[in-house]
């Protein structure tokens, strides 16, 4: 079998379209983004008609524009398909079965296939930092379809938080969570990273945009974790996270560029984080 992706129809839609009927799927409907008032809805195959149709059944929708890619181009520009990380390979179901060295990523109309070079680049991070320590409880902030989370569980970390604020990317991190049969040690949040951010981890993971990240380390007590992975940022923008870290008592470790992107490998000195019972899971 190869990848079911081929061209994405999407359709923009003025108002959040929050409940589309299930039945869609049988019509190759594969998820929604939202965003500023929009709802963007991906399709398979054609199905503008169709839209059109429905939409009016659903509440005051209308369609504002629609466009077609090849799926390649709908995050890194690239098939999917398997790489290695290290020792270990992380492939799409129709290449691989997962085991302790492979893990399986379908990101569906999620961010986060691993193409992505602030995706690989936190990626690496992660591969060196599980190399010489063992953090056991992961906070993911903008988890897409799970892929750092994920990696760092099978990597060694026992627990995983994940939080994104778009539904899609929450369904896309179960269902990768259960293809790599460690859905028992995730759990997944639709929720807003700044919200979610003062949960306690030893890992925090945050692969934002520059703004989010800058927010979240002028949030007062910001980070709870003793590690923090932090990527987004092109060009000279690390020079600024790394000031307002610094303001944080997080230092440097290590600095990966991948392409254009910079992450970033921060430990917080004299962390007086204490590390005890799971807090509740509320924000
Ligand atoms: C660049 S992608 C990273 C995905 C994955 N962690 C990776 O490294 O490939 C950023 C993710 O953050 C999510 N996101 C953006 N703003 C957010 C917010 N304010 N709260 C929670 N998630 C957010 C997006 O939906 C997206 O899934």
């Amino acid at each position: 079998m190869g990848s079911p992706y081929k061209d994405l129809y999407i359709y923009e839609v003025r108002g959040i379209l929050d409940r589309v009927p299930e039945s869609w799927r049988e019509r190759g409907y594969l998820g929604c983004w939202y965003e500023g008032g929009y709802s963007f809805l991906f399709f398979s195959c054609p199905s503008k008609e169709f839209v059109l149709r429905e939409l009016p059944s659903l509440g005051d929708f209308s369609l504002r524009t629609e466009t077609s890619i090849p799926y390649e181009q709908w995050e890194a520009g690239v098939p999917l398909g398997a790489f290695r990380v290290g020792s270990f390979w992380i492939a799409p179901p129709w290449e691989m079965e997962p085991s302790p060295e492979v893990l399986v990523i379908d990101p569906g109309v999620s961010f986060g296939s691993g193409f992505h070079d602030s995706t690989r680049g936190c990626l690496h991070l992660l591969l060196e930092l599980f190399g010489e320590k063992r953090p056991e409880k992961v906070l993911d902030l903008g988890t897409g379809s799970g892929i750092l989370a994920l990696f760092a569980l099978k990597l060694g970390a026992k627990k995983a938080i994940c939080v994104d604020c778009q539904p899609i990317a929450v369904e896309a991190a179960l269902a990768n969570g259960r293809r790599n049969f460690m859905e028992e040690r995730m759990e997944v949040v639709l929720g807003d990273a700044i919200e979610w951010a003062s949960i306690e981890a030893d890992l925090l993971l945050a692969n934002l945009h520059l703004e989010l990240i800058v927010r979240l380390l002028e949030k007062p007590g910001f980070p709870r974790a003793r590690w923090c992975i932090l990527s987004g940022f092109v060009g000279g923008q690390w020079e600024l996270i790394l000031e307002k870290a610094k303001g944080r008592s997080l230092e440097l470790v290590s600095k990966r560029w991948e392409g254009d992107f910079c992450s970033l490998l921060l430990e917080r000195r004299n962390c007086s984080v204490t590390l005890g019972e799971d807090p509740e899971m509320t924000p």
